[in-house]
């Protein structure tokens, strides 16, 4: 055998492409599995392609034997490095057999086979499947799958449909990202559905004996997704068994491998007293995501790494349509557009920004990111907007037909929507390659009967990026009067140039309701007026805006507070009061409508606008704000929140949720004002955890010392509520006590560096939960986190790069902080054996 050294830390182009040279079309798996020595052999079903010689993906694999055809191969028939195997000379249509050992024990990664509380799992995407065997692990490659589980674990699954025990067929081609295997002693929650073609599926929800009874949202959500998919996309299920895993030891939320979903517990397991309003929510669109990528991401999948989004972008676009029909579309979309701005705008500001097609990367599991997900998503709700609804309907139609089976590109979903409208795509293809977020200035004049918008895009340099092109920009625009009654229904501008106008004539100013829905994912600068803001406020048809209208009031006035140190206007405070009383409006909007921009979208505010921001200052802002806000309403609170209650049985759906948002929200207030006295009274009488995190939250704030172990006593038996457990301790501390109490819960018995759900947990809690704290000037924040992500980069590099964003933004700040942050970056970077995922987000971060 030749031997070589591999290249370690390589960039990969996507201008540099190659189809395979050979080709796997069936492979065939039999493990027997053992905690330390699990042994993997493949047959692999190999067709030659063109010249050249076959390179197998294998990581970690102790190989044991490899023979083709059945002939043991000889030692100068091929060779391996530490990740390769080459095969030399392969012949045009061959079997290829290896045996390899693997360690799943030791596998604490959580990338490809490992194990979690007893029970063996895997998670291939995206290169996980080279650590279980040496193959062509690259999504190009398509293959129809025998797998046989051997052993006497009571259950044994994998894709596909069961042949017999442990023995699994899975008839659709597929990529090795999504193969799975799950074994191990665990219990299922089942059910049937019929699909509209008359296929009889059986549904599974697994789980470890114990959470048998956590299991039944997750299940409702499933059917529900799958009625969805057939009513509004036409696309039904195409097996006869759909199995859904929970696992507590999960590095990302969930995975759509083919037939069997491998979910993080988290958003599986589910009771009123354990989970929370957001916890449902969230279960029902990951269970739905993962679900709908069966066919967006599975039936047709992707080219290469690249092309992420294509899967990604789609599914969670449709995940969010179905939100939307779920819980209804204002709260949905807004809660949509929050996420975005907060992750993904800062993602795109700093210097971790990159396009939503990468042109290159050193390790894809850094790139599965708000840009790629949920921009990606944004651009096919712009498309949608475009092409109109049936347009849309009908270039998804087109796609599904023809590219069923095929590892597709953006090229391919593009040209089927022009091929169905018509339209030419080729400008708005730029919003996948160019990165950063577009600025759009907007400015008004009326003259003479005539009233004019003015527009101007600015799209921004970012890393590698600059003087860029103007993007294909739609914005939903209306018009109401003065009044506020609506004089023009939304219509939809395409700004394509640099610059552009519309002019109307009219009798008296209109007022202008722009971005309707948020058309497209862009910051909109636009001097509007005061009473202007407020018609829309009060009146906007659109609910999207309606509540822009109340956040850009809010916002301004906050970073005056910030800026200039002024109050807090009564026009402003009685706006607030009004929503917060009205009646008339849907609770779960006046809790959105009530809440304040947070801490980290202030600061990218105000970097935005040229001022460093201070976090201490910030903080001490909003909650001057708050406090304002509730003695405004003192004389209501009570009344208010008594409206909200929400009798009888506990209810996840959207109206009870909406309800309960409220009443967290005034009772926020209402704590601002006694101190703690209403949280105590909500705490002790709190019979789900939607009603007990709230009163936690607030006692916190308000600084009680006997709750956190209350809680603790109470709640000790249950890992996913110690995870809220931990969280919220960080995030409601005073900021200068955060750090020292997140390093106290580290050596909590309970704290568990390993598993990613607990890591995240008490980090997060801290990094986004607290910037003040996070940003103490003293350093130490920086410091423990830089601690941290050295010691869990040993174990599970993807955990920790993903930790490391929270340093994305060290640039905004002040020198002092700048300098904390810099040699923390480097420190790391200087560290001996560092991962390749930690490895390139420093070194991007620091660029
Ligand atoms: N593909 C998964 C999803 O979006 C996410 C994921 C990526 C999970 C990589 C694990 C590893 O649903
Ligand atoms: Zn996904």
């Amino acid at each position: 055998m030749r031997d070589a050294t591999p290249e370690q830390n390589q960039t990969v182009y996507l201008k540099d492409y190659t189809p395979v040279p050979v080709t796997v079309s069936h492979v065939a798996l039999s493990f027997r599995l053992d905690p330390q020595a699990t042994r993997v052999s493949a047959r692999l079903t190999c067709k030659r392609k063109g010249s050249g010689d076959m390179v197998l993906d294998g990581e970690m694999l102790k190989l044991l034997s490899i023979a083709i055809d059945g002939v043991p191969l000889a030692a100068d028939r091929y060779s391996r490095t530490d990740t390769t195997l080459t095969l030399y000379d392969a012949p045009d249509s061959f079997v290829l057999e290896t045996e390899v050992e693997i360690a799943p024990e030791d596998n604490k990664a959580l990338s490809g086979l490992y194990m979690s509380k007893g029970m063996y799992c895997t998670q291939c995407e995206a290169e996980g499947f080279r650590r279980i065997t040496y193959m062509l692990d690259r999504p190009d490659v398509m293959a129809t799958y025998d797998v046989e589980i051997g052993g006497d674990l009571p259950v044994r699954l994998s894709n596909g449909n069961e042949t017999g025990p442990g023995t699994w067929h899975d008839p659709w081609p597929k990529p090795t990202y999504l193969f799975a295997l799950v074994a191990g002693d665990l219990l299922a929650t089942s059910d049937r559905f019929t699909t509209s073609e008359g296929r009889d599926v059986t549904l599974n929800v697994w789980v470890r004996p114990g959470d048998e009874g956590l299991t039944a949202f997750a299940m409702d959500s499933l059917k529900r997704s799958m009625t969805w998919d057939e009513e509004v996309y036409g696309r039904p299920y195409d097996l006869s068994v759909f199995n859904i895993v929970a696992v507590d030891d999960f590095n990302m939320g969930a995975m759509e491998n083919k037939g069997l979903n491998i979910f993080n517990s988290k958003y599986v397991l589910a009771s009123p007293a354990t989970a929370t309003d957001a916890d449902f929510a969230n279960i029902e669109s990951i269970v739905a995501h993962e679900y709908f990528h069966n066919w967006t991401g599975n039936r047709i999948t992707c080219r290469d790494w690249f092309q992420l989004c294509l899967k990604e972008g789609l599914t969670v676009f449709r995940d969010q349509q179905f939100s939307q029909d779920e819980r209804g579309f204002a709260t949905q979309r807004i809660g949509d557009v929050l996420n975005l701005r907060a992750r993904q705008f800062r993602e795109d500001a700093g210097p971790l920004a990159h396009p939503v097609r990468p042109e290159s990367f050193v390790e894809i599991n850094n790139f599965y990111t708000a840009t790629i997900y949920e921009k990606g998503a944004e651009l096919i709700g712009m498309l949608r907007t475009l092409v109109g609804p049936k347009g849309y309907d009908a270039g998804c139609a087109l796609y599904f037909e023809r590219h069923d089976g095929d590892a597709a590109t953006i090229e391919d979903w593009l040209a089927c929507f022009e091929t169905a409208t018509g339209r030419d795509l080729s400008q708005f293809k730029l919003w996948y390659a160019q990165a950063g977020t577009p600025r759009v200035q907007v400015s008004e004049t009326f003259k003479d009967g005539i009233y004019r918008i003015d527009l101007k895009q600015i799209v921004p340099d970012t890393p590698g990026q600059t003087d860029k092109c103007p993007m294909h920009i739609p914005l939903a625009f209306g018009l109401l009067s003065q009044d506020g009654t609506e004089t023009q229904a939304t219509q939809v501008h395409e700004l394509t140039t640099e610059t552009g106008s519309m002019t109307f004539e009219m009798s008296a100013k209109p007022v202008l309701s722009i971005l309707r829905g948020f058309s497209a994912p862009v910051i909109l600068e636009f001097e509007q007026t005061e009473s202007d803001r407020l018609t829309l406020l009060a009146h906007d048809s659109d609910p999207f805006n309606r509540w822009e209208a109340g956040r850009v009031l809010a916002k301004d006035r906050l970073m005056r507070a910030v800026t200039k140190d002024a109050g807090f206007d009564d026009a402003w405070l009685n706006a607030v009061a009004a929503l917060a009383t009205d009646e008339l409006a849907d609770p779960a909007f006046r809790a959105l409508a009530l809440a304040l921009p947070s801490e980290d979208d202030l600061a990218q505010s105000l970097y935005g606008a040229g001022v460093v921001p201070d976090p201490d200052r910030i903080y001490a802002v909003r909650r001057a704000a708050q406090l304002a806000i509730a003695a405004r309403l003192r004389d209501a609170l009570p009344g208010l929140r008594d409206a909200m209650a929400t009798p009888g049985n506990y209810d996840p759906k959207a109206e009870d949720a909406g309800k309960r948002a409220l009443a967290g929200r005034l009772l926020g207030l209402q704590t601002m004002l006694d101190g703690g006295v209403a949280a105590r009274t909500a705490y002790d009488a709190a019979d789900n955890m939607t009603d007990r995190m709230a009163a936690f939250a607030n006692l916190l704030e308000a600084g009680d010392t006997t709750v956190a172990k209350q809680f603790e006593n109470d709640w000790q038996h249950d890992r996913l509520v110690m995870d809220k457990w931990f969280m919220a301790q960080v995030a409601h501390a005073a900021p200068r006590d955060a750090v020292t109490l997140a390093d106290t819960l580290t050596r909590h018995p309970d704290f568990d560096a390993s598993n990613p759900n607990r890591f995240r947990s008490l980090m997060a809690g801290l990094t986004a939960g607290n910037p003040a704290g996070f940003h103490n000037p003293d350093g130490s924040g920086y410091k423990f986190l830089a601690d941290w992500l050295l010691y869990l980069d040993k174990s599970n590099p993807q955990t920790t790069a993903r930790m490391s964003t929270a340093f994305d933004g060290w640039k905004r700040y002040d020198a002092d902080r700048q300098d904390l942050m810099r040699a923390q970056l480097q420190r790391i970077s200087g560290t001996e054996g560092l991962s390749r995922d930690l490895s390139e987000m420093v070194t991007r971060m620091l660029k």
